[in-house]
């Protein structure tokens, strides 16, 4: 079975929740029925419905709501009514059509605020759903689609997160990530720095920063480093696949600047990924697109196929985000069999190569060990069985055809595919730790570790309080372990 996500379309085993985690997180929403549009006795019929199933529903336009339901179809109208009659933030509650509590009152519980659900305000000066004061520094309770608003921005804070970390200087180089992500999630363009001020993650020198690009178009130190030569060098060295910041310095200090300067210099000894990574330098350093991602998904599942009937392919990584490229494509392969998922993986491989399109192949094999969790090393790699595969893709099996270079003759292309295997009961984890982005994994891990006293990885949930491990099936059931809201996969682009 090949899951590719659909939209709205989710998973089965998505949608069930764990029993007893629902209950916390019921109490904590407070509905208010909005009478305009939908009058006196519907809105009390619904009230008496929505308490009847458990629901908490408030008469009155209080602090105490977190849920505004209403019937009234025109967003402008609404708005206004709901500013004249209520004293409290409304940036601190979500405004919703009606679509959001008949799906509740059909699943019994307050299901998840999706962006279609939403009633945004069309005011100017209000156009944002939330104003910049209620922005949460972590990145998991931010909302992040693939749309940014502020790219000119969040370019020049990568650019000099990515300085930071060719020097060495973590911190300040996790400080401008930090940023770039929180720019990232507004629903709406920065115009002046002031609005930057009520940010957070943003300081002062940032503030400047923003200000100097609003004004002048473009950053002075940003383009500083832009062509300053080693880090033009350790951009080059780096974006080829197999090269580290390590190996990328240690060909700088020698004084190679170019490709053709490593590969004639005799005394370097290229290891295997790195002789592939230059060998398909052209192809892997191109983006891959969604059709050319679809078609991978397409031959992989057949070879899981051709395996196990059991197995299953699930899409995760940037694409799983929405992404329209990516710089590879990432699958979970799972078997329900324990322990069969390390042969599942070289099956799938040997399957590969015998198809005539393994390219190249790095198989890790697993050292996950539950007994060995859970792990206090911040940022480690996960344990699980997997390989960083080049695969050749023929043009005739994409939709619409490759994307190729320019003058490019070529029906095939070579992309970078991703396998990893967990054991069937460390999936959840796993989709999640792999879906990414890299910015929400972070922010995930130190939402948990600092607000929850809990462990997070790719392979488990652990609560320090309680001294146990949390089980999870679904993603769902990580985030209600955690007290979060449920964010969509695609609204992870942090
Ligand atoms: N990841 C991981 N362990 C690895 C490799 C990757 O947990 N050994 C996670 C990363 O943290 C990331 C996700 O898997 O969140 C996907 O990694 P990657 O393919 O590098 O990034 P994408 O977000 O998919 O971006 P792109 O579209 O450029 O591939
Ligand atoms: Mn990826
Ligand atoms: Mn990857």
């Amino acid at each position: 079975m090949l899951r590719w996500p659909h939209p709205r379309k989710r998973l089965r085993s998505e949608e069930a929740p764990l029993a007893g985690s629902e209950k916390a997180a019921f109490g904590d929403v407070h509905i208010f029925l909005v009478e305009r549009k939908m009058g006196r006795s519907r809105r009390s019929f619904l009230t008496q419905l929505a308490r009847s199933k458990g629901f908490v529903v408030e008469d009155v336009l209080s602090d105490a709501v977190t849920h505004v339901v209403s019937e009234d179809g025109e967003a402008s109208s609404l708005w206004a009514w709901l500013k004249d009659h209520s004293r409290s933030d409304l940036s601190r509650m979500h405004v919703l059509d009606i679509s959001w509590f008949t799906d509740s009152m059909k699943e019994k519980r307050p299901v998840a605020v999706e962006t279609k659900h939403l009633i945004q305000d069309v005011l100017p000066e209000v156009s944002t759903p939330t104003s910049a004061a209620a922005v949460s520094q972590y990145a998991c309770q931010r909302r992040t689609t693939t749309e940014n608003h502020n790219k000119n921005l969040t370019d020049a804070f990568e650019v000099l997160a990515e300085n930071y970390e060719f020097n060495g200087m973590e911190g300040q180089c996790l400080a401008f990530r930090r940023a770039a992500s929180v720019l990232k999630s507004l629903s709406w363009e920065v115009r002046s720095s002031e609005r930057v001020h009520e940010l957070p993650c943003l300081g002062e020198t940032m503030e400047e920063l923003v200000e100097e690009i609003l004004q002048y178009g473009r950053s002075f130190e940003v383009n500083k480093i832009l062509s300053d030569e080693r880090y033009q060098t350790l951009k080059l060295f780096t974006s080829v696949f197999g090269v580290g910041l390590k190996t990328a310095e240690k060909w700088y200090r020698r004084g190679l600047r170019t490709f053709p300067d490593v590969l004639e210099e005799p005394s370097i000894h290229l290891n295997r990924m790195q002789q592939s990574g230059f060998l398909h330098y052209g192809d892997i350093s191109r983006a891959v697109s969604k059709a050319e991602a679809q078609a991978l998904g397409s031959i992989i599942d057949e070879a899981v196929h051709a395996i196990t009937p059991d197995g299953t392919l699930t899409l995760t990584g940037g694409f799983r985000r929405g992404k329209d490229f990516g710089h590879d494509v990432d699958f979970i392969v799972t078997t329900p069999e324990r322990g069969q998922e390390e042969r599942l993986l070289t099956s799938i491989i040997q399957h590969l190569k015998q198809q005539g399109i393994l390219l190249f192949s790095d198989y890790q094999s697993s050292s996950f060990d539950m007994s060995k969790l859970p792990s206090h090393r911040f940022e480690a790699m996960d344990h699980f069985a997997k390989c960083f595969l080049i695969l050749r893709l023929e043009g005739r099996e994409v939709e619409g055809g490759l994307c190729r270079a320019e003058g490019d003759s070529r029906d095939w292309r070579a992309v970078r595919v991703d396998l990893v295997s967990p054991p069937p009961d460390r999936f959840a984890f796993t989709l999640l730790g792999w879906t990414g982005s890299r910015q929400f994994e972070r922010d995930l891990r130190r939402f948990a570790r600092l607000e929850r006293r809990m462990l997070l990885d790719n392979h488990a949930l652990f609560d320090k309080t309680k001294k146990e491990f949390l089980a999870a099936t679904t993603e769902k059931d990580i985030f209600a372990h955690l007290g979060l809201e449920y964010i969509e996969p695609w609204q992870r682009n942090a």
